[in-house]
C-alpha cells in the first residue's frame, strides 16, 4: 500500500487553515498541525505503518482544532473529536477513510490529550501511538530539549527530536510554507 502523503493532490486537500480552528493560536494553529501531520509521515513510514499512519495522519489533521486557548487542557482531543471531525469526515472518505477506521481516527484524536494513557490492549492503540508521538516531537517549539524520551511510546522517536527542532526552527522563519513543502523538510532531515 502506498502512503497517502505520496500524493500532493491530498496534501493539497488535507492542509488546514487558519479559520479552521476555533482560535487562532501560534502554539497550536496550522503551523503545528502541519509539523505534526509531517512526523507522523516519517514516523509511519520509518515503523513501515502506512494504514496506521494514514489514520494518525487523519487524526493530526484535527487534533488540535477545538482548543480554545493554549492553556493545559485535557479536554480538547474529546472537543475536537466531536466538533471538528465530522466537518472533515467528506474530505478524509474523498482520500478513502471508511466507517470503522473513521471510529479509529476519533479514538486517536479523543485521546491525544487525556491524562491518562490508552489502555495497552486499546485495538487503536498505535494509531493512537503514533499521533502522540509526533505531537510530541513538536513540543520543540515550546521545550527546546524536545519531549523527555521516557515519554515517548516508540523508541525511534527520541532519535528525531534533532530533527523536530531544525525543523521547527526552519519552517517558523519561512512565510507560509504549504503541507507539502513541510511534509518534504522533515523526510528530508530523517
Ligand atoms: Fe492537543
Ligand atoms: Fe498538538
Amino acid at each position: 500500500m502506498g502512503y497517502i502523503w505520496d500524493n500532493p493532490d491530498h496534501l493539497q486537500l488535507l492542509e488546514p487553515k487558519t479559520s479552521d480552528f476555533e482560535v487562532a493560536s501560534v502554539f497550536h494553529g496550522p503551523m503545528h498541525t502541519m509539523r505534526v501531520m509531517a512526523w507522523v509521515c516519517v514516523l509511519s513510514e520509518k515503523l513501515n505503518m502506512p494504514n496506521k499512519g494514514r489514520l494518525a495522519f487523519f487524526a493530526a489533521v484535527v487534533h488540535d482544532m477545538g482548543r480554545c486557548n493554549d492553556a493545559y487542557g485535557p479536554r480538547h482531543g474529546l472537543r475536537s473529536a466531536d466538533i471538528h471531525l465530522p466537518l472533515w469526515k467528506s474530505k478524509f472518505e474523498y482520500v478513502g477513510l471508511n466507517e470503522k477506521e473513521y471510529n479509529t481516527v476519533y479514538e486517536a484524536i479523543r485521546w491525544h490529550s487525556k491524562d491518562n494513557e490508552p489502555p495497552a490492549d486499546h485495538p487503536d492503540i498505535e494509531v493512537i501511538n503514533l499521533l502522540k508521538d509526533a505531537d510530541g516531537l513538536d513540543r520543540v517549539r515550546i521545550e527546546p530539549e524536545g519531549p523527555r524520551p521516557e515519554y515517548l511510546r516508540f523508541p525511534i522517536t527520541a532519535s528525531l527530536i534533532k530533527n523536530a527542532q531544525t525543523l521547527y526552527n526552519q519552517t517558523e522563519s519561512m512565510s507560509n510554507p504549504s503541507l507539502a513543502k513541510i511534509v518534504e523538510l522533515a523526510f528530508k532531515y530523517k
